[in-house]
């Protein structure tokens, strides 16, 4: 799709802070069908899932989180369907959950089987309140259950060498975890599994609960990455949850920390808060001139897909998504926007004040930027005027048409929509 010349780097350009940037997009991992799916109050049906399964494939996500098969049949069903149907593209790779358990490793071999390249999960919790107060066991025991876990995913795998496995840890907790027991634990996975460069495994590392401001879940981050062995033959990936609303600078800070790899969901779907919307951070990195490597170029499809998936209305002002994120009311940013308009031409920068994005990058027009109501001036009328009639008002027009329009709006309390504009037009001026 359409790449543009973003404007907000003339920011950042000259600057000496911070040391740390963004340059590339990270690996991405939808975990719509796992982590979002798990957090509806009704689950997606196996329908569901493959039109959400389709349009992850459409955005261009390379590894999917398909589900937790051990734990539920229609999960167990759906990794079925994908695998025997021939339904996973050469380029995809899909992930399977799996806590740390002798029997759900099993079964999720079972669901896997035929598949030909997959991510098995492990997880399994680390937390000082979850060692304390829900398994009551001591580090060691914690730990004893993630290398079982590590054992027994690898035994599995052995067993099944017509597949490429991928294995993927998680210290479920990991920002209630002291950083030095996550490293430890992490070690003994990375132990068992032996990573090498060509065959690397992923540590995830999750904000299971968002507990603190994002520079200290970087901090974490870093120190993690500084301690963690063979860190040339492991992924670092990020799981952050949105608890305090900051899950999206969490993982924007994660990856400057150093994180290779960020797991998320469209429009924040998942537990509680929700999960990192990864459209937002798609597209901020976008905002910035960096190749997201994801397309949403067609947001309403997205938007009208997840609704029907999720039963979850998108908020009005949703970053980049919501129907309102690209709309001005007020007097003088619609004086401003029509001002930088009139002077944009096609392959200019963007260089629109009050609109960070091109909303044509989203499949958006231009139609919905600019809405009249009594909080508007003569720049959003005779905007209105230009783009949906073809008028160009004189200034003197311009403000005394305005103060028509701005009356009427306030009489009747509420929005003018364009055709009643043309209709006030008309009879103040043209008929009078
Ligand atoms: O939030 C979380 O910790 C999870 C794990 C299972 C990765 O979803
Ligand atoms: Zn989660």
């Amino acid at each position: 799709h359409r790449k543009y010349v973003p404007f907000a780097p003339v920011a950042l350009k000259d600057r000496t802070w911070p040391d740390q940037l963004i340059t590339r997009a990270p690996r991405w991992c939808s975990v719509d069908l796992r982590d979002g799916n798990q957090a509806l109050i009704e689950p997606m049906s196996v329908a569901q899932k493959k039109q959400m399964f389709d349009l992850l494939l459409e955005i261009g996500f390379k590894e999917i989180e398909v589900g937790f098969p051990s734990a539920s049949q229609p999960d167990f069903d759906f990794v079925r369907y994908l695998i025997e149907e021939n339904r996973i593209p050469d380029d995809v790779t899909v992930q399977v959950l799996t806590q740390a358990r002798p029997e759900l490793i099993a079964r999720t071999y079972e669901a896997l089987k035929g598949v030909k390249r997959a991510i098995v999960h492990v997880y399994n919790s680390t937390s000082v309140v979850q060692r304390e107060k829900v398994f009551k066991m001591d580090k060691a025991g914690i730990k004893a259950i993630a290398v079982e876990g590590a054992r027994l995913v690898k035994e599995h795998a052995a067993q099944h060498p017509e597949t490429e496995w991928v294995f993927q840890y998680s210290p479920e907790s990991f920002t209630g975890t002291e950083v030095d027991f996550a490293v430890e634990v992490c070690n003994s996975v990375i132990d068992v599994w032996q990573p090498n460069p060509d065959r690397p495994c992923i540590i995830n590392l999750p904000a299971t609960v968002e507990m603190a401001t994002p520079n200290v879940f970087a901090d974490q981050i870093e120190l993690f990455c500084r301690q963690v062995k063979r860190r040339d033959s492991v992924v670092i990936s990020l799981h952050t949850h949105n608890d305090r609303g900051c899950a999206v600078a969490a993982a924007e800070l994660g990856v400057m920390a150093g994180a290779d790899r960020v797991e998320g969901t469209l429009l924040g779907n998942g537990e509680r808060t929700g999960n990192m919307d990864i459209i937002t951070m798609a597209m901020n990195l976008y905002s910035q001139g960096i190749d997201p490597m994801l397309d949403f170029s067609d947001m309403d499809k997205i938007c009208t897909v997840s609704k029907a998936c999720t039963q979850i209305d998108v908020h009005p002002r949703q970053p980049y998504a919501g129907d309102l994120v690209f709309t001005a009311f007020s007097g003088s940013h619609q004086d401003a926007i029509k001002k930088c308009l009139d002077l944009y031409q096609e392959g200019d920068s963007w260089e629109i004040a009050y609109l960070p994005i091109d909303p044509r990058d989203l499949g958006r027009t231009y139609q919905d930027v600019i809405r009249v109501n009594s909080q508007s001036g003569k720049g959003g009328v005779a905007y209105v005027l230009q783009s949906k009639f073809g008028f160009n008002l004189p200034r003197w027009l311009q403000i005394d048409f305005s103060r028509v329009v701005q009356k009427e709006a306030e009489v009747t309390g509420q929005e003018i929509a364009a055709d009643k504009i043309w209709t006030l037009f008309q009879s103040t001026y043209l008929n009078a």
